[in-house]
């Protein structure tokens, strides 16, 4: 469905799902609680939740969280079918994005974004109802569901991507990238020229714009190029009056500044609760933002999607990143995929799964191994990975229960297992023990686990002691009734 702004989308889901109106909340914990507390309480049919009137600000300087962490909405967001088995949403993905065509986004004079504008000594952060979301959090962090807008020094091409921001005070923002992240590549291409990188953000806009920042596109294309083709639609931008950069002309508030090299100035970020279930960064001296101007709606409303412990989502209903692996596996040509999905994950590929799942029609020996070592190495699956799992076709990726009897009975530890080393994680990751992060090494390692029954024996392989489809129907047929079954 297509949305020119965020707040077009939260009526949107008032009509077609749930929103929840929430007055008088703390920015001190009480909405991260909330928050949380709903999230976790119905993980697939909770509301999105809009607070206003919160504590110690003027009416209508809202915050909505929740705004996009069941499949329903995301598909909403998407233009995706709705309320279809989780597989199917995966497969309707992974063959739309095989016709990928970029529209660029339109450059607009004007704006909402511009309706309020304060420069230099007028610039203040915390005019804006910033939550402070985790019990254990170093502070209030603005840049929850933000997107970060960086340039390329070389080629002038410009990212997006959604990168944390914690207020500091007043007028300046600590900025967490994980090594490898684009926007980490683009600012010490600046600060290797003793330049500070120019940074527009986003708190609050279009939906689907977002699902691009944090969508892993490659390198080089433009995550705006990207949303126009998701949405079917070019992206309206400004041009931002301090930067220079292209702003969503909708964005609900926007900043524009700079991050200095950080060697230079930077500041003790963090801790902050974290997408894997644990605060693992810590506090570090990390990039800062210096923000010279914010403009604003009338009455904005920041997008909040703060990290919640898995296996709660906590941004998006739908797990993009394994349609973006499905794409890959076809892309590197490992045939019958029956399905892949991803567990305790991040959101998207590039993001960070922790434990990917694939089941496939094996077709020929070393089949089911082609398809670890491409899941593991191409983009979508090689950042912030543990455990790859390949299972066969009769297994339902998308049942955990399923998954592990496979890998319970039909795995040999011994000979079913490869582990790979010095693979890509980030401080993120909270098994990388203190010695070596203190190095600054942030790998990890992979298990490739072999579930499926062994190829050259699958014939011998024992039957499955469950009941067949006929005799299942046969019995229901006739007894179903009496056992309250039909
Ligand atoms: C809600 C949310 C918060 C995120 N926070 C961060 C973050 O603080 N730092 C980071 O490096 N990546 C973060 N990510 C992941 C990146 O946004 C994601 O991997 C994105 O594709 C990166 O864009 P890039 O490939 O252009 O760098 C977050 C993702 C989501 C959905």
């Amino acid at each position: 469905m297509l949305f020119e702004d965020f707040r077009e989308y939260i009526e949107k889901c008032r009509e077609i799902d749930q929103v929840k109106d929430i007055e008088g909340a703390d920015w001190n914990l009480e909405i991260g609680a909330i928050t949380e507390v709903m999230a976790t309480t119905k993980p697939d049919a909770h509301p999105l939740l809009l607070f206003d009137k919160i504590k110690g600000y003027p009416k209508g300087y809202r915050v909505a969280s929740n705004f996009m962490n069941t499949a329903r909405r995301t598909a909403v967001v998407m233009g995706m079918p709705l309320d279809v088995p989780k597989m199917e949403l995966i497969k309707h993905w992974k063959e739309r994005v095989k016709s990928y065509k970029g529209i660029p986004p339109r450059e607009v004079s004007d704006g909402p974004v511009m309706e309020n504008t304060d420069k230099g000594d007028k610039v203040d952060l915390f005019k804006f109802p910033v939550p402070k979301w985790h019990e254990l959090d170093g502070g209030r962090y603005l840049g929850t569901a933000c997107m970060v807008i960086t340039p390329d020094p070389d080629t002038g091409w410009v990212n997006l991507g959604v990168y944390r921001l914690q207020v500091h005070n007043k007028n300046t923002m600590g900025l967490y990238i994980s090594p490898g992240h684009h926007g980490w590549i683009i600012g010490r291409k600046w600060w290797a020229q003793g330049k500070s990188c120019p940074i527009a953000v986003t708190f609050g806009q279009e939906p689907a714009v977002w699902v691009g920042a944090t969508y892993g596109v490659p390198y080089g294309i433009s995550e705006y190029d990207w949303t126009g083709w998701a949405r079917g639609k070019p992206v309206d931008v400004i041009k931002g009056p301090v930067t220079g950069l292209p702003i969503p002309a909708t964005a609900e508030i926007v900043v524009e500044g700079e991050v200095p090299p950080p060697d230079k100035e930077g500041e003790i970020e963090g801790p902050f609760g974290e997408w894997p279930g644990y605060y693992a960064h810590g506090a570090l001296r990390e990039p800062i933002v210096k923000v010279n101007s914010v403009m604003y709606r009338n009455d904005p409303v920041i997008a909040g999607a703060p990290p919640l412990k898995p296996t709660s989502f906590y941004s998006h209903g739908i797990p993009f990143g394994a349609a973006q692996i499905w794409d890959q596996l076809d892309a590197c040509g490992v045939q019958d995929i029956r399905g892949v999905w991803t567990y305790y994950c991040s959101t998207s590929g590039g993001g960070g799964l922790p434990f990917i799942v694939i089941s496939l029609k094996q077709r020929y020996p070393g089949h089911a191994k082609q398809a670890l070592l491409v899941t593991a190495g191409a983009r979508a699956g090689a950042y912030l990975g543990r455990y790859v799992v390949v299972v066969d076709e009769d297994i339902d990726p998308t049942d955990i229960r399923e998954v592990m009897w496979a890998v319970a009975s039909r795995s040999d530890p011994a000979t079913s297992v490869d582990i790979i080393r010095d693979t890509w994680s980030t401080f993120l990751d909270p098994r990388i023990p203190p010695e070596k992060r203190a190095k600054g090494d942030l790998t990890n390692s992979r298990a490739l686990v072999n579930a499926c029954r062994p190829f050259d024996w699958i014939k011998d392989f024992p039957p499955v002691n469950s009941i067949s489809p006929g005799l299942k129907k046969q019995t229901i047929d006739k007894w179903g009734n009496s056992l309250g079954l039909t």
